[in-house]
């Protein structure tokens, strides 16, 4: 008989661009005991669920709340529920992120139109709206920050272009949701998809969403073509098919299921919307512009060790991702070899990366329970160590100098305006 050994997972400092730590409360809060998904006592956790979940995507949406699966569940129900077969979707890409969007879409029967950018860089706003009136796509599919390149795309002007033109908007916020700024009703964003195991820091599981009317007329209209087929008594007419070709990731199933009504349609993970009710509420706890501005600190410091260590940083700064660093690899030096032995040795993890990227960059992660100070320190004298016994030629003894200067910089800022 074979024994099997109970896990112990080892401690890491999970320093990529997700899956971070978690905060021991919220695992706490998923060792709880399981409620029936009927009970009053779970469906106000529910409710209470949606409320923050508004609040993060800083919205008055009725529609806020998660899906069960990765964050790409999340994505796949907005697109698959809102794409009709021959719809027209324009997805700009910079990155490996837009190119998930592109599959999906082609998958929902999309006529697909793309837009490139160089990885490393994103779209001026202008380029992205003239596109928009040249192509005359029903929606457009962007990505807020490409995890891939570290780069952060505004989308304030094409979410007000959009609204003009009557464009559905969709937009993968799953890296930067909970680190940086997503506004949703500001930059008019018509449906935005979030992640759980970045800066929200509760493990990979669940994909929180929110839509607005426009999207929700959308899935109604779906909906009815679907019953007015059904009502003609064309059932085993092809056409009589459900409009929208998943069951599990059907908005509209699902929001019934988040309404007052309680419409049975899968069974909520309990445990997981323990973690993420426990996770939401952390983070508004802490308040959303003293998150933001944790966020920018601890990049600060981190790119300021790095500089003084003599790294050169991969892609335009200007759009520079807060929560994600891409560090270019040194010639001569084996990344991967350098990122085992920051494991193995120091038990810290940072990332490689995709494609064109792979081997060329290292990607640091600053999110959410991993981002502090104390992570950042440790990793920068980690990675100097590691990288000076790969032979790399870098100022030794610079980076966490650099690092605590902003740090101390930052707190003396902070006493003179207390
Ligand atoms: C920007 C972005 N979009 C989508 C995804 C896909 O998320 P998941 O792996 O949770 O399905 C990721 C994952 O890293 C991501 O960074």
């Amino acid at each position: 008989m074979n024994i099997y050994r109970e896990l112990a997972p080892s401690p890491r400092t999970i320093m990529t661009p997700g899956p971070v730590e978690v905060d021991p409360r919220v695992l706490r809060a998923m060792s709880l005991p399981v409620l029936g998904q009927f009970d009053p006592e779970f469906t106000a956790i529910m409710n209470e669920t949606m409320e923050m979940l508004r609040e993060l995507f800083q919205t008055k949406n009725h529609w806020a709340y998660p899906v069960d699966g990765t964050s790409r569940s999340g994505i796949e129900a907005v697109l698959t529920s809102i794409i009709e077969p021959g719809d027209r979707v324009l997805i700009p890409i910079y990155g490996r992120f837009g190119h998930l969007l592109h599959e999906i879409s082609d998958r929902c029967g999309a006529e697909v139109v793309t837009l490139e950018k160089e990885w490393g860089t994103v779209f001026e706003p202008q380029e992205i709206i003239d596109a928009i009136q040249n192509e005359k796509p029903a929606i457009v599919a962007l990505v807020h920050g490409e995890t891939s390149t570290g780069r952060v795309q505004p989308l304030e002007a094409i979410g007000k272009a959009c609204r003009e033109l009557d464009v559905l908007l969709v937009v993968d916020a799953v890296a930067t949701i909970g680190g940086v700024p997503v506004k949703t009703d500001a930059w008019c964003l018509d449906a935005v998809i979030g992640g759980t195991q970045k800066c929200i820091s509760v493990p990979a599981g669940m994909a929180p969403v929110t839509y607005n009317d426009r999207i929700e007329h959308k899935i109604a209209a779906r909906k009815r073509v679907e019953r007015g087929l059904r009502a003609s008594g064309e059932t085993d007419f092809p056409n009589a098919r459900p409009q929208i070709q998943s069951n599990y990731l059907d908005l509209g199933q699902l929001q019934d299921y988040w309404s007052p009504a309680r419409l049975n349609h899968h069974t909520e993970m309990t445990s997981m919307l323990y973690g993420l009710h426990e996770g939401l509420r952390i983070l508004l706890a802490e308040g959303l512009p003293a998150r933001f501005e944790r966020h920018r600190l601890n990049e600060r410091a981190l790119v300021a060790g790095l500089e003084a260590m003599g790294m050169s940083l991969y892609g335009d700064p200007s759009c520079k991702m807060t929560v994600v660093t891409c560090v270019t690899i040194p010639d001569g030096i084996d990344g991967e070899s350098v990122r085992a032995m920051l494991l193995n040795s120091f038990g810290i993890e940072i990332a490689s990366s995709f494609g064109a990227l792979k081997g060329r960059i290292w990607r640091i992660g600053t999110m959410g329970y991993s981002c502090s100070m104390k992570n950042v320190l440790h990793l920068l004298g980690a990675f100097e160590g590691a990288l000076l016994r790969h032979g790399a030629k870098i100022n030794a003894g610079a980076a966490i100098a650099a690092a605590l200067d902003v740090y101390e910089g930052s707190a003396k800022t902070a006493a003179i305006n207390a």
